[in-house]
């Protein structure tokens, strides 16, 4: 099983239309569709903070161009793809893709897909404050972090992290190995960064010993959001993958299984 992953992809409004409507690609998202056709994978994992919110519902069009391939895609959206509407608006907007893609899992809609024997489960997740770099760390101040945008988050942050927590952990699956795909981090391993204060908004210190994972099988973390590369069994038996793309800087990596 070979898992191509990208994640924090950053696209530009105009060069997402282009793709969708003119299949007009950037030298950026063509290097993308090379990667694809070089690497052969089987799944394509997204890890979120792919297009700009406009485009939620848009995902299995943008999908389906960029890749024009019948392999599996298996997304999740980031805190970006959630600025400027309520939680629930954007996950309503997921769910209604305006356009039918049956090898497009967005997990945030659908939170489990099975390919080849594997789940993959997951969705944006969110912070829980639990990676707070000092006990008396607090969300507030923003201090230049943007997800202030998101309608409410000021006191909804733990609800939307426990909503996410909870349909992972329905949607796990026994004897067979969980490729779990989140956009925030699953655990303080896969930060990247020394700590600091954006720490706070980065994911959970330990999602990962509240999953039902049998270790008997090959389990897999994948996520994005820090910008930063970790890869390697940095928890202990798990492959983990955070590819590290920054704004305009595609990184991938190659999980094979
Ligand atoms: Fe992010």
């Amino acid at each position: 099983m070979k898992i191509l992953c990208l994640s924090d992809l950053h696209l530009q409004m105009n060069d997402v239309f282009d793709a969708i409507h003119r299949q007009r690609f950037t030298p950026f998202l063509q290097n993308i569709r090379d990667l694809v056709e070089d690497t052969m994978p089987d799944v394509i994992a997204v890890t979120g903070d792919t297009v700009p919110t406009s485009f939620v519902s848009s995902l299995n069009a943008f999908f389906s161009s960029l890749f024009s391939t019948e392999c599996p895609v298996v997304a999740t959206l980031g805190n970006h793809e959630f600025w400027d509407r309520p939680f629930e608006k954007t996950l309503e907007a997921v769910g209604n893709q305006n356009t039918d893609a049956p090898n497009i899992h967005i997990l945030d809609a659908d939170p489990a897909v099975e390919i080849n024997g594997y789940n993959f489960v997951g969705g944006c997740l969110f912070f829980d404050g639990s990676m707070r770099y000092r006990e008396n760390d607090d969300l507030l101040p923003w201090n230049g972090w943007q997800d202030w945008r998101i309608l409410d988050i000021e006191t909804r942050y733990k609800e939307f992290n426990t909503f996410y927590v909870e349909r992972i952990k329905k949607a796990m699956k026994p004897n067979m190995p969980n490729i779990l795909c989140t956009h925030h981090l699953p655990h303080i391993a896969l930060n990247g960064h020394e700590p600091n204060h954006y720490s706070y908004y980065s994911g959970m210190k330990d999602l990962v010993s509240q999953l039902p994972f049998d270790d008997t099988f090959p389990n897999a973390l994948i996520c994005g959001h820090t910008h930063k590369r970790v890869i390697g069994e940095v928890v202990p038996g798990f492959y983990c993958v955070n590819v590290g793309s920054d704004y305009g800087v595609l990184m991938h990596y190659l999980l094979e299984l």
